[in-house]
């Protein structure tokens, strides 16, 4: 995921690592993954304030695995997913994967610079096992499940059935399973992906997403059977998370 660079070591704050691991970050990665870049900085505190209040509504501490969608492109949904998976990753003993499930444009692996071929297309379909196609991000606790092969339908193999195993095998390793997702509209991934999961976040940008849109989303995951946990703004001075609806994971 990162790699070593020693010129830039002393201009960087490092994150929470093995020793041993590789560790500094080429400066095309995105600046806002600020868990990485600023992990001292005050939206990191704000990424670990969201991880903090999940954990709150967790209190048994089992294992859940966790959405991040919004109502429309480019809202933030990755870089949100990214971020907060990094900060569940800080804690110890506590492993965490990241799934890219926007099989249709898939940009984790793009914005941790892995790129591998096999990821959760292959697994999806069959051609793949769940072992082979999770790797290593670099990132102490942090595992990474790329979406594999761009997929122009990824509707088709996203059955519910399909995505309950998934996640009941994955929250058998991990403690916190995010899934990063495609928008709510125009496509049913995220709908799919949200009702069977744990909980769900929605990711509001300020600015962009509008009201009626992120209403809207809202609505459709609930009449799926979502159960959301709260909204996230992002890409504004001070961010934070807005809870409604269900207080906790199980919905009550
Ligand atoms: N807090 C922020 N402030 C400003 N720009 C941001 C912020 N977070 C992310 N971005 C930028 O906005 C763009 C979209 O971010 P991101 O890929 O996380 O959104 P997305 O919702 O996952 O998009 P998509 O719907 O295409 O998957 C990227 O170029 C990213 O670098
Ligand atoms: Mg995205």
């Amino acid at each position: 995921m990162f790699r070593l660079d020693k010129k830039t070591k002393k201009n960087r704050a490092e994150p929470a690592m093995d020793d041993d691991t590789v560790v500094l970050v080429e400066k095309s990665v995105s600046p806002y993954l600020v868990l990485f870049h600023e992990p001292t900085g005050y939206r990191a505190e704000q990424m670990r304030g969201l991880r903090n209040k999940l954990i709150a509504m967790n209190p048994d501490d089992a294992a859940k695995t966790l959405v991040i969608t919004s109502a429309q492109k480019s809202d933030g949904k990755t870089t949100t997913a990214i971020n907060l998976a990094m900060a569940f990753a800080e804690r110890e003993r506590t492993p965490v994967i990241l799934v890219d499930a926007d099989m249709r444009a898939p940009s984790v692996e793009r914005n941790l610079q892995t790129n591998r071929s096999t990821g959760l297309s292959e697994v999806l379909l069959g051609s793949a096992q769940l072992e082979q196609a999770i790797h290593p991000s670099g990132v102490r606790n942090l595992d990474i499940l790329g979406a594999g092969s761009p997929l122009a339908v990824p509707s088709e193999i996203l059955t519910s059935h399909r995505i309950e195993e998934l996640y009941h095998r994955l929250k058998e390793r991990y403690q916190y399973v995010i899934v990063d997702t495609p928008a709510v509209k125009p496509v049913t991934d995220a709908s799919v992906l949200s009702s069977c999961a744990d909980g769900t976040i929605l990711v509001i940008r300020m600015l962009h997403s509008t009201k009626g849109q992120s209403k809207d989303a809202i609505r459709t995951l609930r009449e799926l059977g979502a159960n959301i946990l709260g909204t996230f703004v992002t890409a504004v001075r001070g961010e934070k998370m807005e809870t409604y609806g269900p207080s906790n994971w199980d919905g009550d």
